[in-house]
């Protein structure tokens, strides 16, 4: 077994690592992994372990073949007041999950609905099964999205496809999901786990610090006007000219052999 695995035990989660990739996995189906505190919890005490383990350099998150996660625990949410809910923010370990640094990419097979869309838009890249179903449904349960639903979800597909999601609660399949640009790509059911490790695997055989500020930088153009994006990318780029990585990567291509990357 490899550090990750062994150190980590959680109610909630299975937690596994090959090679360079940590694969968490949500694992409450008989709740279709609905997201209670003590998975939310669970996930960026695993997160943060991945964030600070340097053989670890890109992390996988998967649910079930049925459900990637079908939102947010509503029983245990049913019954807060906004007393419950305005103090203990119960939403804020969603904010923890999208500050973690190492990539993260989302495996979704099934149902990804309410929150657990959410938490896969939290990711940075969708690999959907072609199973997938993704929705914001809780406009039927007298509520609305409340970890990014609106924000994500408009920046991913654009205000008609956000709005006809959140405002009616209808479900789109996988094929909908790329076209409309929510997802990166969509395989075959059966071949979810091995083609997103593939693209996992790729991402960890790289310099990490060129990982961490790539993500960075397309993040930054979420929630930046252009020509801060463009200063930010700038001197991250510059940046990159500081590290033993650019240079075997580029002696390397002169060399025409693979580089060695050592992560610094
Ligand atoms: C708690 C859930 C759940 C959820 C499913 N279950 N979703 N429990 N919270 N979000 C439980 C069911 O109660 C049931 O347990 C078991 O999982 C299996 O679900 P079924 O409904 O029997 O399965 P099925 O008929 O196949 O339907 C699957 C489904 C449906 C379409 C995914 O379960 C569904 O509509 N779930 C709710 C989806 C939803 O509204 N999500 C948004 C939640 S609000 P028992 O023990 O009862 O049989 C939200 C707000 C986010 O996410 C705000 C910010 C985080």
């Amino acid at each position: 077994m490899n550090g990750i695995e062994t150190e980590t035990k959680c109610e909630t989660l299975l937690v596994a690592q090959e090679g360079g990739v940590a694969v968490i996995t949500l694992n409450r189906p008989d709740a279709m992994n609905a997201l209670n505190a003590k998975l939310l919890s669970e996930l960026n005490t695993v997160l943060d372990k991945c964030d600070a383990d340097p053989e670890i350099g890109c992390v996988v998150l998967t649910g079930g073949e049925k459900a990637f996660a079908a939102g947010a625990d509503i029983k245990e949410m049913k019954d807060k007041s906004f007393a419950d809910a305005f103090n203990t923010d119960f939403i804020a370990p969603y904010d923890a999950i999208a500050s973690h640094k190492k990539p993260l990419i989302a495996a979704v097979s099934g149902f990804a609905l309410g929150g657990g869309m959410e938490l896969a838009m939290i990711c940075d890249m969708i690999i959907a099964a072609d199973s997938a179903q993704f929705g914001q449904p809780e406009i039927q349960l007298g509520i609305m999205p409340g970890a990014g639903g609106t924000q994500r979800l408009t920046r991913a597909v654009g205000k008609a496809k956000a709005m006809d999601l959140c405002l009616t609660g209808r479900r789109i399949d996988a094929e909908e999901a790329e076209r409309s640009g929510l997802v990166a790509r969509v395989v075959p059911q059966t071949a979810l786990m091995e083609e997103t490790m593939k693209i996992a695997s790729k991402i960890a055989s790289f310099s990490q610090p060129a990982v961490a500020m790539i993500k960075k930088s397309i993040n930054t153009s979420m929630a930046t006007p252009l020509p801060e994006g463009i200063r930010q990318e700038r001197h991250l780029f510059y940046s990159t000219f500081a590290t033993e990585d650019q240079k075997e990567g580029m002696a390397a291509f002169t060399e025409k052999r693979k580089p060695d990357f050592k992560d610094r």
